[in-house]
């Protein structure tokens, strides 16, 4: 049974539809690769997915572990274990690295917080920004960084990474695959990468390709598949797949 189900989902934001009608499973720790051109809305599934209040839902339903999620609010979603990074993350400016850590972590009752963040600001290479204010002036790959070792603090089971390899040099997305691979796919949790290059994937086990485009999966495949079809003729093509892809 897949955690995630969206069925039939259409969404949008100031008065703009957006999602026109998405129908997706996920879970049973697979990780899924979400591909499709700037503007198709992949951002906008992950904020509806984590229930962001400026996202409105028109119609379709989001089932998490059987249970509706279509209207709880995104506290509750991130206690059920629902967990996101943004293409754009927030400056928190006042708030230290390793103040916010510690918060989530004594929240969740972690006996020995300090440890924790001390093995994973290693592994991440994060061990100079603990005490300095959150994603101000941060470069792209170390903003996102930080976001995947906020997720990591949380300990989600159902991740959702948006963009996690744009803006971001060799050595980071070499990090970030290293520890998605260790603390993410390795424990068996499921995951949702959006990326419009599919560069991480060259990083991380993927287990199915899905292309969106204008609010819609157009076609799924093999990564491998769906990601030489990107490569070779865009995204364009994507729209005559209908279902399966297909390499012509
Ligand atoms: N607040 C907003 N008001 C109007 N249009 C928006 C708003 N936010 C996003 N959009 C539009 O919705 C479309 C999908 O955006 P987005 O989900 O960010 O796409 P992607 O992540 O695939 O690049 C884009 O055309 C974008 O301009
Ligand atoms: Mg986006």
């Amino acid at each position: 049974m897949p955690e995630l189900k969206i069925i039939n989902l259409c969404a949008g934001v100031d008065n703009k539809v957006i999602l026109r009608g998405i129908n997706l499973e996920i879970g049973n720790g697979k990780t899924i690769l979400l591909m499709g051109p700037n503007g198709s809305g992949k951002s906008t599934l992950a904020q509806v997915l984590i229930g962001n209040p400026k996202y409105k839902i028109l119609s379709g339903k989001i089932l998490f572990n059987n249970i509706d999620i279509t209207d709880l609010p995104l506290e509750k979603r991130v206690k059920m274990g629902i967990s996101a990074s943004f293409q754009i993350p927030p400056k928190l400016r006042g708030i230290k690295l390793r103040e916010l850590a510690m918060a989530i972590l004594r929240k969740r009752g972690e006996k020995n917080p300090d440890e924790k963040i001390r093995r994973l600001v290693k592994e991440m290479k994060l061990e100079g920004f603990l005490d300095r204010e959150i994603n101000v002036g941060f470069s792209g790959g170390e903003m996102k960084r930080t976001e995947l070792f906020l997720i990591l603090l949380q300990n989600p089971t159902f991740v959702i990474l948006d963009e996690i390899d744009s803006g971001v040099d060799v050595e980071s997305v070499g990090i970030l695959g290293k520890v998605i691979r260790n603390e993410l796919q390795r424990d068996g949790r499921s995951l949702i990468i959006i990326s419009h290059t599919g560069i991480i994937a060259k990083h991380v086990r993927i287990d199915i390709a899905y292309i969106m485009l204008n609010g819609k999966i157009t076609c799924y495949g093999p990564p491998t598949i769906v990601l030489n079809h990107v490569l070779e003729h865009g995204f364009a093509r994507c729209k005559k797949c209908e279902g399966i892809c297909y390499v012509d």
